[in-house]
């Protein structure tokens, strides 16, 4: 939790936990459209979107949507001059709850939504993670979901060892082999 709010990431990996190919593109492999309806949903419920300068989540209602960019491009925090609903913040400068505090977001989820860093970042701090898989795709070489991904750490692994447990993973595309698991922190 930060203050009142419950601190949720969202990604979707390929079966090797990646995100996205060497060159931080994501591949088509890994996309997938009722992915994105569940993912934007979910964004239009939060009280503020959290990622770094890489990882927009585009769409036509990302505008309305409060946001924090991460950057080193800035001390602590400024506003973002192209979009009046996101600030820069440089979690090296100011706290996120400073940085929450400035940019006026509500009570509500705060939602994580990468790159490799900034989910690395707020390890530990998910109350949930939704975590969706393209079971058939494969990113050799590609960019993992947390900084501390290897052959021998996944990324249930990393959730595991944080405090959360995840659920029976259920189908969001059944056809296409995509399926999401709730990671849930559990009481201490
Ligand atoms: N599959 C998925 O669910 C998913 C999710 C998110 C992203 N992606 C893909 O993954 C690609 C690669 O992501 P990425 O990891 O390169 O992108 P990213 O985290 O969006 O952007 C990296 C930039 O964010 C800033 N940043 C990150 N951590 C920071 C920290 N601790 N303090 C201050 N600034 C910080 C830095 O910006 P400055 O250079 O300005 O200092 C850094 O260069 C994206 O382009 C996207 O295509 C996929």
């Amino acid at each position: 939790m930060i203050g009142k709010d419950s601190v949720e990431g969202y990604a979707i990996v390929s079966a090797d936990d990646m995100i996205a190919d060497a060159s931080g593109a994501m591949p088509a492999t890994i996309r997938n459209d009722a992915d994105q309806r569940f993912f934007q949903a979910a964004l239009d419920r939060a009280a503020a979107v959290v990622h770094g300068r890489h990882s927009h989540e585009g769409g036509p209602r990302a505008g309305r949507r409060k946001r924090l960019v991460l950057t080193r491009r800035v001390a602590s925090i400024a506003p973002d001059p192209s979009h009046p609903n996101a600030l820069f913040w440089n979690p090296a400068g100011a706290t996120v709850e400073s940085a929450l505090a400035a940019l006026g977001a509500g009570d509500g989820a705060i939602a994580i939504i990468g790159g490799t860093e900034v989910f690395g970042l707020f390890l530990p701090l998910y109350d949930v993670f939704h975590l969706t898989r393209a079971a058939r795709a494969k990113i050799p070489g590609g960019r993992p979901l947390f900084p501390q991904v290897n052959p021998q750490m996944t990324a249930e692994d990393l959730l595991a060892a944080h405090g959360l447990r995840g659920s029976p993973a259920r189908d969001v595309d059944a056809a296409a082999g995509i399926t999401l698991t709730t990671w849930q922190r559990q009481p201490a």
